[in-house]
């Protein structure tokens, strides 16, 4: 049993949990002052006011002057991948543009081609790094994708070294297949080649061993097509992936319409959205990702944050670590993105990293909040003023202990 006393304030607490907030609902950040936490087996058992607060045997923690947040739901990253890409950082910065990389066979293809060269152990250990640090800044729950393999025994030594993560941590991991993340060289005159594996030889490989909870597609043009993207959809239905879709990075092609028609848990980028789409989402359960940190890092335009949200749209925040668009994984540096690129609040863009990150996963019965019988995933910050100081004082790293299942990282 442990027993957090004297909370300066309990942040996004819940009687009744709700699976996700929208819109001007996101503006509300449920909290308590001068709280406590009980956590028992792992679990939240109890929170209040410190009026009511139980006298118990057990550890205790005092938390005075500071605030208790649950933890950071990141629901799109891929941060198992092999070295780095510092060249085309470069590169970009002498003024060539992340599609021209990609289109002279960069980019993924440059990633994909590191880790076919990069052992299991290796590949293990880089990844087990990033999550180890990406979680002591507050990350308690995250998605992680395949998609730098692009040959079937890469893409399944990703997929095992994920399931090997989830085995050696508490920390929640969803596992995404993204074969369909770059069209390899060899099929660069036989689309359907490669498209073929993915259906006939990846999938079933994958769902024989359990590896993948999603079906991930990068619909753009520099990748796939709307035509090529729903195929791949329906093809990982049948074996029980929902999609989770790369859309509207660059270009709006349809891909958001197709997601949402094919049951889509989330449409993630949207750098480039429509009226249009903005209204097919708002009839739909899809919950669009936004990952501000990938814009910052190509020198990118945002996406239209508050058009969305003033459109009623549960919006989740997200960090798409990766080689590529977004070497980091920090959840604090999206939230500030989120505030001063996208102008959402500090309480719409902790509601949109923390239940609505949840809800990207399909984990909001069990994350993304403090209520009583979710798991006990939460951070205590440092002494500091104010719940704004948290995106304001970027850069900073404001946490002070982070525990996941109740235990202390
Ligand atoms: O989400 N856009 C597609 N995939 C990644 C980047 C991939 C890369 O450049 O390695 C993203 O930004
Ligand atoms: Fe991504």
């Amino acid at each position: 049993m442990l027993l957090i006393k004297n909370i300066g304030t309990l942040v996004q607490v819940e009687t009744s949990p709700r699976p996700y907030v929208s819109g001007g609902a996101m503006e509300y950040l449920p909290s308590i002052d001068n709280a406590f936490l009980l956590v028992e087996g792992g679990k939240i058992s109890d929170f209040g006011h410190m009026e009511n607060c139980p006298a118990i045997e057990g550890e205790t923690i005092d938390a005075s002057g500071r605030f208790v947040l649950p933890t950071w739901c990141d629901s799109h990253t891929h941060l198992v991948y092999a070295g780095s890409r510092e060249g085309e950082f470069v590169d970009r910065i002498k003024g060539l543009s992340y599609q021209e990389i990609a289109m002279k066979g960069g980019g993924i293809l440059n990633s994909a081609k590191k880790l076919q060269n990069t052992s299991e152990e290796d590949l293990l250990e880089q990844a087990y790094g990033r999550l180890m640090e990406i979680a002591r800044m507050g990350t308690g729950a995250i998605e992680i994708k395949s998609g730098y393999g692009l040959t079937l025994e890469s893409e399944l030594k990703i997929l095992r070294v994920i399931q090997k993560l989830k085995s050696m941590t508490d920390i929640e991991i969803k596992a995404t297949f993204l074969g369909a993340h770059a069209l390899p060289l060899e099929y660069k005159n036989d689309r359907k080649g490669y498209i073929d594996l993915i259906i006939n030889e990846m999938l079933p490989a994958i769902a024989k061993g359990n590896l993948a909870d999603y079906i991930d597609v990068f619909c753009e043009k520099v990748a796939f097509s709307v035509e090529e993207t729903i195929t791949i959809m329906k093809a990982g239905k049948k074996y029980g992936l929902k999609p989770k879709i790369h859309t509207n990075q660059f270009n709006c092609m349809g891909g958001i319409q197709a997601s949402v028609e094919n049951g889509a848990v989330s449409v993630d980028h949207l750098e480039v959205l429509n009226e249009e789409e903005i209204r097919c989402l708002q009839d739909s359960e899809t919950i669009p990702t936004l990952l501000p940190s990938a814009p910052f890092f190509i020198n990118d335009h945002y996406p239209p944050a508050r058009k969305m949200i003033e459109a009623g749209l549960p919006v989740a925040l997200a960090t798409d670590y990766n080689p590529g668009s977004t070497p980091s994984g920090k959840m604090p540096f999206v939230l500030s993105l989120a505030c001063i690129k996208m102008r959402m609040t500090p309480e719409e863009a902790i509601n949109a990293a923390t239940i609505n990150g949840a809800r990207a996963m399909e984990l909001e019965k069990t994350h993304g909040s403090i209520a009583k019988g979710k798991i006990a995933n939460f951070f205590i910050t440092k002494p500091i003023p104010s719940l704004a100081y948290i995106p304001y004082s970027f850069g900073s790293n404001l946490i002070e202990q982070v525990f996941i299942k109740g235990k202390s990282l």
